[in-house]
């Protein structure tokens, strides 16, 4: 019993691949797979090596009618403008059924246009605000093979490929969520349509990119350190300088300053010992910082020891 099945299988298997075998048509395309701009030229060649009543093209241009006795025959048009084109190459063998074979196509159209935009908004961004940026492609086929890419500078933030399987042109928006920081202010953020058809596809795959669009970014004033301690020396420098967006103003407070000072460094070699604190500020937030200024203990020392070393060559003196 288990023996018969087993032979009962076997034969089955041979069945099967001698029914492949004998599936396969006799024709060979060449190319295999066409991608033709929208528009464009085309020519495939279809033969045989086997005796036959006849073959030909079926399509919905440039079709071949039956020709008898034919070991090639060629598809050709010169300018394509059907999206959705399937044409197929069949054959009367003088032995067996008539048999097809399908040359898959691709139309494709460079897209339009390819524009970069911000979503309801115009003025500058504030750090750490979320903005949306769009990017719309404009009539581009097919979109199954469009990827558009996000770039900032030189940098690839995003990528966005599509599953429809349209053949006609289409419009594509694709958005992108950005937080800028501080860093980003004066980034160019741009857009890039890409069409990656394969490797029978122009090569490198033809690539739209979008104008720049520069990013400006409104951040507070943040110095890198709350307190400096300075040793006061001959000429005195205390820097606050400190990058903003808008540029800030200064202010300094200090029980030694008589004036007003709205610079962001104070040079002086006139201030007294003690603390000086300076406030930044724009329209987004203020910083502050404190200097501290030290009279200096250096030279005290110093004048100390060539006290002593005097009284000591006065007292040798004397000795
Ligand atoms: C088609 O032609 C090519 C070369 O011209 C040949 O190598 C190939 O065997 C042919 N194919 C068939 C099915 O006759
Ligand atoms: C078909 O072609 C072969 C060789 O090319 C030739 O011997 C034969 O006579 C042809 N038959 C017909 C019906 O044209
Ligand atoms: C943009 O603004 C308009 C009107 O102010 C509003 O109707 C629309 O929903 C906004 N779109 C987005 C994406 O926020
Ligand atoms: C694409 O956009 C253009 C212009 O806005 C419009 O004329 C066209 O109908 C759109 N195409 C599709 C498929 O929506
Ligand atoms: C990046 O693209 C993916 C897929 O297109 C999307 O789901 C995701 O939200 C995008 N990321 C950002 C930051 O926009």
């Amino acid at each position: 019993m288990f023996q018969h099945l087993i032979v009962y299988l076997f034969a089955v298997s041979q069945l099967v691949s001698l029914t492949g075998a004998e599936d396969e048509c006799p024709l060979q395309l060449n190319p295999q797979r066409v991608v033709v701009r929208y528009g464009g030229s085309v020519e495939v060649n279809c033969n045989t090596s086997v005796a036959n009543k006849g073959m030909g093209w079926e399509a919905s241009e440039g079709g071949m009618p039956m020709t008898k006795n034919q070991s090639l025959i060629t598809w050709r048009v010169s300018e394509l403008t059907e999206w959705d084109i399937k044409p197929v190459c069949y054959i009367n063998p003088n032995k067996g059924a008539q048999c097809q074979v399908k040359l898959p196509v691709t139309v494709y159209k460079t897209p339009d246009s390819v524009s970069i935009s911000t979503v309801n908004h115009t003025e500058p961004m504030k750090e750490g605000q979320q903005y949306e940026l769009q990017c719309d492609v404009h009539d581009v086929a097919p979109v199954q093979y469009l990827t558009v890419k996000w770039y900032k500078g030189k940098t690839l933030m995003n990528e966005t490929t599509f599953t429809d399987t349209d053949k006609t042109p289409d419009n594509k928006t694709v958005t992108l969520l950005i937080r800028p920081d501080r860093a980003d202010d004066g980034a160019q953020y741009r857009c890039e349509a890409e069409l990656d058809l394969g490797a029978e596809g122009p090569q490198p795959p033809p690539t739209y990119s979008s104008e720049p669009l520069n990013v400006e970014v409104y951040y507070k004033p943040q110095h890198s350190s709350s307190t400096e301690t300075i040793i006061k020396d001959d000429k005195v420098m205390l820097d606050c300088t400190v990058k903003a967006n808008p540029a800030p103003d200064y202010t300094w407070s200090s029980d030694h300053l008589k004036e007003k000072i709205s610079s962001s460094v104070i040079k002086s070699s006139a201030l007294s010992p003690g603390k000086y604190t300076c406030t930044t500020s724009n329209s987004l937030g203020r910083d502050s910082k404190v200097f501290i200024l030290k009279s200096t203990g250096t030279r005290h020392t110093f004048w100390t020891v060539l006290f002593f070393f005097h009284l000591l060559v006065t007292l040798i003196g004397v000795i």
